[in-house]
């Protein structure tokens, strides 16, 4: 562990210089192993400067991916939709040093008051710290009870969270949500296979500046690793891996941060292999376009996937 300590405090110099007017949550981004297309930025009006790839818990990588992915530079740890133990040891372990450099996003799913704030404390405590950088409301379909919210803006004067941020399954309620400065990040589903959203949502974002607009977080980037499995590919097409699914999602100008659900260390390292090799080409995205018709049109449940 001493090796990551020492290497972490290295980059973490490098990046004070890089990053001069950086807000209080910079990422340990390393600038030597990154495009610079892909470079931190931004969360919309958050105002939080995150790393391009994020990582949710739900898979199970082990702890040690998790520490070298923060080294290469990720910074967005999301401990949902299931809060897993592989995930919660390593902010443990990073959190006490570099607390500063993390964006820790914790998820309730609850819909009273009392459990959103009961569940949000509960994660606090099992991660042992005393602040979460954004609490994600999760799987809201339509917006959130006044109770919901009471519960979350509660939590936030109290000091225990900074954001929030509103995830859901039916886009069309996203651009809804446009003038409701509470929500400073929108988690939503964007792939190759699923890519309404460039019709439904980012349409909205366009003519709002960086700091007016919510940041924007996408999950199902693999769409459950469907997009790399040979026998969903077109047969006369190259299967995507995962590093190829990442590079799809962040060529689009909208969108801030990627999800990564990795299930290895091996997966871990091709979503950090995005953050080197940067957005795709023309030809690259056609050829994930073609791949996700392909598993779109091919698959009776795409539709009804595509609004849950
Ligand atoms: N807030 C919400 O409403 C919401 C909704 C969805 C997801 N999430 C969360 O978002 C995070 C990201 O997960 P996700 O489900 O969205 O991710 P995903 O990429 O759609 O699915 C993760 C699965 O993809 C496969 N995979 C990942 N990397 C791969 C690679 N390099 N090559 C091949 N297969 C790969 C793995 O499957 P194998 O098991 O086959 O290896 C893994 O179990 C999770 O924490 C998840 O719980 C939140």
């Amino acid at each position: 562990m001493v090796w990551l300590h020492a290497r972490t405090i290295r980059v973490h110099r490098k990046l004070d210089s890089a990053y001069p007017g950086a807000m209080s949550s910079t990422p340990p981004a390393d600038s030597t192993v990154q495009s610079p297309s892909l470079a931190p930025r931004s969360l919309g009006r958050s105002g939080l400067l995150a790393s391009r790839l994020g990582l949710g818990s739900s898979y199970a990588a082990p702890t040690s991916a998790y520490e070298e992915a923060f080294e290469r530079g990720v910074n967005y740890f999301y401990w949902g939709s299931r809060r897993r133990g592989e995930m919660a040891r390593a902010i443990r372990e990073i959190a006490p040093r570099h607390r500063d450099s993390m964006l820790i996003v914790v998820q309730s799913y609850a819909r009273f008051g009392a459990l959103v704030r009961a569940s949000t404390l509960k994660a606090l405590r099992s991660l042992r710290i005393d602040q979460a950088d954004v609490l994600l409301l999760g799987w809201h379909n339509s917006p959130p009870t006044p109770r919901v919210i009471d519960a979350a803006i509660g939590l936030i004067d109290a000091g225990h969270v900074r954001h929030l941020a509103i995830s859901g399954h039916r886009r069309t309620m996203f651009p809804a949500l446009l003038d409701e400065q509470r929500y400073s990040i929108w988690h939503l589903r964007y792939n190759a296979v699923h890519r309404g959203a460039e019709r439904d949502v980012f349409p909205a974002l366009t003519q709002l500046e960086a700091a007016g607009r919510p940041g924007i977080v996408t999950y199902t980037t693999t769409r459950w690793g469907h997009l790399c499995d040979p026998r969903r590919t077109p047969p006369d097409e190259r299967p995507p891996t995962g590093t190829d699914c990442y590079r799809f999602a962040l060529s689009n100008p909208h969108v801030d941060t990627v999800m990564a659900g990795p299930n290895s260390r091996a997966q871990m390292r091709q979503a950090l292999d995005a953050l080197t090799l940067g957005p795709m080409n023309d030809e690259e995205l056609a050829w994930m376009r073609r791949v996700g018709d392909h598993i779109y049109g091919s698959d009776r449940t795409s539709k009804a996937r595509d609004r849950v």
